[in-house]
């Protein structure tokens, strides 16, 4: 156990379309918090990334909560509970919660938290924990809800998904191959196409960086899209509203290709084709479903254990890599769920 706390504060807001990077951050140590009556103290396993922490820390225009100049930054994470003044927590315990970029953090375990944002133990731990992050935990519920319930992907479907080869879009290929689906997914390299359809078994992979998506989508969907589950928006969204089946559902999942335009983002161009085919666009929020989770963990779990579900970790060692392993989503570097493992497993 390492006897002091790092920590990385915010030392100032990006400027617009500027990338994440270590230098917004300060790296600091501090003394290992005590938790009080009703209080946990947490070691960090494993961080998770998300790319709307850049709207944590930008001053633009954003659904959450900003991270304050010289606050710890704020992200997701599975720890192991150290030390407990909870009468419903001792040492051992694995929990699931917004830990933030630190070796040590001191949690209040309430029904609240657990409801409303998913914050508290792990009722059955499977190792490695990270796996609580990514496909048994709230990406995995992203991926699971995003697709079956606003998505309503049915067997024979032909689902389309882009950043296919990313956190969410790994998960959503492989339950939509998983129920019988047809899968096609965007990506930004040959090598993440190659992954996605080789080791993924997604039906094909079309890269938007030297393909024409609109052409290949045609190729691909001669009757059209039913599902198109999107987590880039811009120019791929458009290519994609172009190719919709009758009656199409488009999850709106997140937009990181607009996230740091300067300026207004554009909108969607052929949005009237929605009326064309009769379809709907839907934006979902993972955490309206926590009172759900149980079911998607459940069913991810039996697909993980049936060897049905790959969970597609892609893990950098070291805290002090935070602000890198952040800055990858942005970058494209990474593959599958992106995550920090900041300690071992106990
Ligand atoms: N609605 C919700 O409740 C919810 C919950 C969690 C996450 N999300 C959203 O889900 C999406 C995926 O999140 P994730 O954590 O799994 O990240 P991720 O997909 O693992 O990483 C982001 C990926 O986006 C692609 N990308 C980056 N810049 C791009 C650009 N300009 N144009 C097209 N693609 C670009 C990169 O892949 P390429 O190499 O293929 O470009 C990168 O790997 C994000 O939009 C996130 O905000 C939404």
């Amino acid at each position: 156990m390492v006897d002091i706390n790092r920590q990385w504060r915010l030392k100032r807001h990006p400027e617009p379309g500027e990338v994440v990077s270590a230098d917004l951050f300060a790296f600091e140590s501090g003394a290992i918090p005590k938790p009080d009556d009703g209080q946990v103290l947490v070691r960090t396993l494993a961080l998770g990334t998300s790319p709307a922490q850049r709207s944590y820390i930008s001053l633009g225009r954003s659904m959450h909560e900003k991270v304050k100049l010289g606050d710890v930054m704020r992200g997701r994470g599975v720890g192991v509970v150290i030390e407990s003044r909870h009468p419903d927590y001792k040492p051992g315990d694995i929990m699931s919660a917004s830990l933030g970029w630190q070796d040590y953090s001191v949690q209040t375990p309430s029904v609240h938290a657990q409801r409303i944002l998913n914050i508290g133990k792990v009722a059955q731990p499977v190792k490695p924990y990270s796996l609580h992050l990514g496909v048994l935990g709230s990406a995995g519920a992203t991926g699971y809800f995003g697709l079956l319930d606003v998505g309503e992907a049915k067997p024979g479907d032909t689902v389309v998904v882009s950043a296919a080869a990313g956190g969410i879009g790994s998960i959503v290929g492989q339950i939509a191959r998983n129920i019988g689906c047809r899968v096609i997914g965007i990506a930004g390299s040959d090598e993440k196409c190659r992954w996605v359809v080789d080791a993924l078994k997604f039906d094909a992979a079309i890269n938007y960086k030297t393909e024409n998506v609109d052409a290949r989508l045609g190729e691909l969907c001669p009757d059209g899209m039913n599902v198109y589950f999107d987590n880039v928006g811009g120019d791929i969204l458009d290519a994609a509203l172009d190719h919709l089946a009758l009656h199409a559902r488009i999850v709106v999942c997140g937009f990181i290709s607009v996230e740091q335009a300067v300026g207004p983002a554009p909108g969607p161009k052929n949005y009237g084709n929605l009326v064309r085919r009769r379809a709907r666009m839907e934006g979902f929020f993972v955490l309206d479903y926590v009172e759900r989770f149980d079911e998607s963990e459940a069913k991810m779990r039996a697909w993980y254990d049936a060897g049905k579900l790959d969970p597609c970790e892609d893990i950098d060692h070291g805290l002090e890599l935070m602000p890198e392993t952040l800055a990858s989503l942005f970058k494209g570097t990474n593959r599958g769920i992106k995550l920090n493992r900041v300690a071992p497993d106990p």
